[in-house]
């Protein structure tokens, strides 16, 4: 059966600057070689006027309408597969991604507590898969405190979906890969993207 597979980014870099954008495109290549009927629906943030809207006292009752909050979360319930690339910025995920999520995790309709036994909430996006690709300027361990990666997977988990070992491409502000093209830079965690495209 053919899968409907949710492309989301949200870097502010230039596309053919991006490392997150290159880790994205290459994955997405691997996994069509295995998936070549399925269909795509990519959601780049920068389009996306939600994603520039920050939660605030200001807005508060307003947030969560239909055309911000609404018609993103029927997405996610349309389509079985969602592939997400977020850069590190400041130590978390990008300020798009955030504002994303904070559009999308809505009680009642992508969780509950209703019928949650000991306080857990139950995740009601457990039709999703998910492939979580980030990249960062430092390398892996330089900022435990920082850690997007982990922070999108227990996310994504937390609504119910099934997260695939998320790929991290780590230290790209160091040489050799800060003077890359990012497309080639990419190819350094090739076996591990095929691999990932594989198991998803
Ligand atoms: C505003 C901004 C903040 C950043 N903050 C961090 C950071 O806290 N830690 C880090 O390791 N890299 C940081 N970086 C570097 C990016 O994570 C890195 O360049 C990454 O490859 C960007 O992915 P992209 O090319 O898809 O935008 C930052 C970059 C920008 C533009």
């Amino acid at each position: 059966m053919a899968n409907k597979v949710l492309v989301i980014s949200g870097t502010a870099s230039p596309k053919d600057k991006s490392f997150s954008i290159a880790l994205q495109n290459k994955f997405v290549e691997e996994y069509k070689k295995l998936n070549s009927d399925d269909e795509f629906i990519y959601l780049d943030l920068n389009d996306e006027k939600m994603a520039q809207i920050t939660l605030s006292r200001d807005n508060m009752k307003d947030f969560f309408n239909q055309e911000d909050a609404l018609n993103y979360i029927e997405q996610l319930k349309s389509v079985n597969k969602v592939i997400i690339a977020s850069p590190m910025n400041n130590f978390a995920v990008s300020a798009m991604i955030k504002n994303y999520l904070d559009h999308i995790l809505l009680a009642n309709q992508t969780f509950s507590y209703k019928y949650s036994k000991k306080g857990d909430a139950k995740g009601l996006l457990d039709h999703l898969s998910v492939q979580v690709l980030t990249t960062q300027g430092a390398p892996i361990g330089w900022y435990p405190f920082g850690d997007h990666t982990n922070y999108l997977k227990g996310t994504w988990e937390f609504v119910g979906a099934k997260v695939n070992h998320p790929i991290c491409f780590a230290g790209t502000k160091l040489e050799p890969v800060v003077s890359m093209d990012p497309n080639q830079a990419i190819l350094q965690v090739e076996s591990e993207i095929i691999k990932a495209a594989k198991s998803f």
